[in-house]
């Protein structure tokens, strides 16, 4: 199963995607399959808003990316306890011999305005998101450091998934949002701390079209009129990209953010300092204010919250 005009971007490498059972997480793996990957297919099989596990979406793709000719293996485990993000990695070491890509992907939605939000709804939702994305970098990262150690030392790569609710914010995401811009912070430790074990740590913020987005999107993201005309927001445009930085040719990059959709890629350019002024000493409150007021005067505006209005 693999690219008729070029080799394989993957040949050798073993990758495991988090929520691939469905939407951006399925197109991912059947992408590195089609790059010559061996696959594990984690999905815990839940509802939109999280709710009832069940096996059939990790182990459909399976047998997708095995029809196609590839090899992949499901794993049903929950990506946001330490059993399953273990396991995760387990997994990929017991049945192909070898670990090389982590793409963290898996989550689900509860929006709800702040003043509506329940203290479940921001549990589940940053568990889901900011813990499951902890959880399997660290297994991941402590079986790479010990290759390295090992004078083993990988071209290990990681795909985290962010969202642009994460980067400018998003009208009822509140608990997305902030779960989605800690992902940012985490992936730029991660890039920070994991670089001397040959393990390269990157994000991505895409747009598609899947379960997650059909009532946001409904408006934007109709399906392709014509048969043959290109779909734009089919979560299978956003995976070319994530395969690439899941591969060895991605050397050198790490700590960056991408956004992606239908055909386009933009690096995001983070926070940076923008106007400053230094008294040199404390300010009084008022002085503070004027300093602040002619700051913000001589700053660029800040990018519009999704869904303010
Ligand atoms: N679709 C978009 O436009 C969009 C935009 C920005 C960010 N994202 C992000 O992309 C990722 C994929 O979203 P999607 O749109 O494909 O959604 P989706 O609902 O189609 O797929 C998510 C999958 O994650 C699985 N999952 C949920 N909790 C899990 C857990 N604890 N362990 C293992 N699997 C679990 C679900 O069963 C589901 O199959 C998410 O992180 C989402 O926040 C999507």
């Amino acid at each position: 199963m693999t690219s008729p005009t070029a080799a394989p971007l993957c040949a050798g490498r073993v990758v495991a995607v988090t929520g691939a059972g469905r939407g951006l997480g399925r197109a991912h793996a059947l992408a590195f399959a089609a790059e010559g990957a061996r696959v594990v297919v984690n999905d815990l099989g839940v509802g939109p808003d999280g709710s009832g596990p069940a096996t059939g979406p990790a182990k459909r793709v399976v047998e997708e990316i095995r029809a196609a000719g590839g090899e992949a293996v499901a794993h049903h485990g929950d990506i946001a306890t330490t059993e399953g993000a273990g396991s995760l990695v387990a997994t990929a070491l017991d049945v192909f011999g070898r670990f090389d890509t982590l793409v963290n992907n898996a989550g689900f939605l509860r929006d709800r305005m702040l003043v509506n939000l329940d203290e479940d709804d921001w549990d589940a939702v940053t568990r889901v998101h900011l813990k499951g994305h902890f959880l399997p970098l660290k297994h991941a990262a402590a079986h790479w450091r010990a290759e390295a150690k090992a004078g083993r030392t990988p071209e290990a790569r990681v795909v985290n998934t962010s969202s642009g609710a994460g980067l400018l914010g998003s009208v009822g995401q509140g608990n997305y949002a902030a779960a989605k811009a800690g992902i940012v912070g985490l992936t730029l430790v991660a890039a920070a701390e994991m670089g001397r074990y040959g393990i390269q740590v990157n994000a991505i913020a895409p747009a598609a079209r899947t379960r997650m987005t059909e009532d946001t999107f409904a408006a934007t993201m109709a399906a392709p009129g014509e048969e043959g005309a290109f779909d734009a927001m089919a979560p299978e445009n956003v995976s070319p990209l994530v395969v690439w930085l899941g591969s060895a040719a991605s050397t050198g990059v790490t700590g960056r953010v991408f956004e992606a959709e239908a055909g386009r890629i933009t690096v995001m350019e983070g926070w940076r300092p923008g106007p400053g002024v230094d008294k040199g000493a404390r300010w009084t409150p008022a002085e503070a204010g004027a300093a602040a007021t002619g700051l913000l005067a001589a700053a660029e505006p800040p990018h519009p919250v999704y869904g303010a209005r």
